[in-house]
This record gives structure tokens, C-alpha cells and sequence, in this order.
């Protein structure tokens, strides 16, 4: 099969990742979380006491940060890991999740994960989700998505995932926590979530998993076809 690049967008919680993560095994692409390595460099910062605000913390913070990607060999699910160690369950907790958006805003940090980013997907045949992967990261993506869902739905499907790993949190709580990163996401100056004009707009609140994933898949496949068609009469 062809390879292409689909970046999905949007906003926190509407279901990116799980998606991404379905539709590049359907299509036999890498999957490349880069909201865990947002994630993963806010969880250094903390574990460094480094502040975000202060230039030579940031400076000292990405000089010591090495992020990667490796598969389970038991689930085969994809786990990251900062400096050495696996840290995917610690980088979903709320400790972190509240400071993320912040460590997010900083141009040198957006900087660097961008590149790291761009380098992961240089060979195309990727799905990558996260804020500005349409606008920034791959502003020339054959496909771009831009998810999004309504707010209590998110939270619903936030807490049903926390609790499975065996944190209770308060709805309010989990609420409060996207809204206020999809607005700090939203307006900040550097790269701000934003719609691209090229993107397919998709709206899971009313949709299975599986439907979201098959409108993704075929959207692919169709531009893989043409890609293929054109390729042949050139
Ligand atoms: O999974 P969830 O939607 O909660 O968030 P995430 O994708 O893990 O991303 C966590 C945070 O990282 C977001 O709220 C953004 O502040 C930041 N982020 C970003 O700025 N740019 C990206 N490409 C991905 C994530
Ligand atoms: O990456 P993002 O924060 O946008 O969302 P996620 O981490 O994929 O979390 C979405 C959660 O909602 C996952 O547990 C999905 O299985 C679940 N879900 C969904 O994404 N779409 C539905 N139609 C129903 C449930």
C-alpha cells in the first residue's frame, strides 16, 4: 500500500490517539503520540524541579531529555519511555496532565519536539496526532483530521480510562482539566490548536470507535488510490 502522512488534531480527550493508533494498524503505518512527548518532557521538568519560565531550567531541561518510543513485546502496544525508563503510566496522571499545556507553550520545548517529530516521519506511512501537526509539524500532510467531541462526553471517556487504570477522579475535576488546556492550547502564540482550512472536521460524540476509525481509513485508502492513479498516468 501507498504511504502517507495524516496528522489528526484537535481537542483533548475527543479520542486522537486511540483513533490514530487504530487506523495506522489498519493501514500498516507507525503511530507517533506527540502529545506523550509533550507529556514525557513535562514529567522531566517536574522530576528536575526545572521551571518552565526560566530560561537556563529550559535550556538544562532539553539538553537532558532523550524521549523514544518502544513496542511491548507482551501487549505490543506502544510505550514511551524518557531517559531509559518506561514512564507511560506516569505521564497520563493528573500531576502531570496539569502541567502539560504550560511546558507546551514554550517555544524552545515546541522547537525541539517539532523537529523530533518531523525526523519520526520523514518516511511517511505515519499517523501522527496532537495540536498543530496539520498546521505545523506536517503543513503538508495528504490527510488532515480535525476531531472533535463535546466537553461531557470527553470527560466521561477520560474518567472510564483513568478508572480502568485504577485512579478515581471526579468528573468536575477531569473537566475542569480539559477545558482549561484546550484554552491555554487554543491561545497561545506559539503554533495555537487551530482548524486548518484542508482539514476533515469529525465529530465523535455521536460515533462508535470503530465508525470514527472506518471514516479514517477510507478517507486514506482514497487518497492512496489516487496518489497511485496519478503516479501511473505520469
Ligand atoms: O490525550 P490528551 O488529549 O489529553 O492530550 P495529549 O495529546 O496527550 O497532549 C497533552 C498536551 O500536550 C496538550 O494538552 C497540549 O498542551 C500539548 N500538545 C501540544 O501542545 N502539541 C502537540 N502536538 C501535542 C500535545
Ligand atoms: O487522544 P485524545 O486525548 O483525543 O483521546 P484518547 O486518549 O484517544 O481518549 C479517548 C477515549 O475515549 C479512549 O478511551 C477511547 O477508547 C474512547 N472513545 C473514543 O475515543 N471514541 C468513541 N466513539 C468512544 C470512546
Amino acid at each position: 500500500m501507498g504511504k502517507i502522512v495524516i496528522a489528526i488534531d484537535g481537542y483533548s480527550g475527543c479520542g486522537k490517539s486511540s483513533t490514530a493508533k487504530a487506523v495506522a494498524k489498519a493501514l500498516g503505518f507507525t503511530y507517533i503520540d506527540s502529545g506523550a512527548m509533550y507529556r514525557a518532557a513535562t514529567l522531566h521538568f517536574l522530576n528536575h524541579y526545572l521551571s518552565p519560565s526560566v530560561p537556563h531550567d529550559v535550556e538544562k531541561g532539553l539538553k537532558t531529555l532523550e524521549i523514544s518510543f518502544q513496542i511491548n513485546p507482551d501487549s505490543q502496544k506502544q510505550e514511551t519511555y524518557l531517559n531509559g525508563l518506561n514512564v507511560e503510566d506516569e505521564i497520563r496522571t493528573m500531576r502531570v496532565s496539569e502541567k502539560v499545556s504550560e511546558i507546551a507553550t514554550v517555544k524552545e520545548i515546541r522547537k525541539e519536539l517539532v523537529s523530533q517529530q518531523q525526523r519520526l516521519g520523514k518516511k511517511k506511512g505515519v499517523v501522527m496526532d496532537g495540536r498543530d501537526i496539520g498546521s505545523v509539524v506536517f503543513p503538508d500532510a495528504e490527510l488532515k483530521v480535525f476531531m472533535t467531541a463535546d466537553l461531557e462526553t470527553r470527560a466521561a471517556r477520560r474518567q472510564q480510562e483513568l478508572l480502568e487504570k485504577g485512579d478515581m477522579i471526579d468528573m468536575e475535576e477531569i473537566k475542569t482539566n480539559l477545558s482549561e488546556r484546550d484554552r491555554i492550547d487554543s491561545s497561545r502564540a506559539e503554533s495555537p490548536l487551530t482548524k486548518m482550512p484542508d482539514a476533515v472536521e469529525i465529530d465523535t460524540s455521536n460515533l462508535t470507535f470503530e465508525e470514527q476509525v472506518q471514516q479514517i481509513v477510507d478517507l486514506a485508502k482514497e487518497i492512496i488510490e489516487k496518489e497511485k492513479d496519478y503516479a501511473g498516468n505520469h
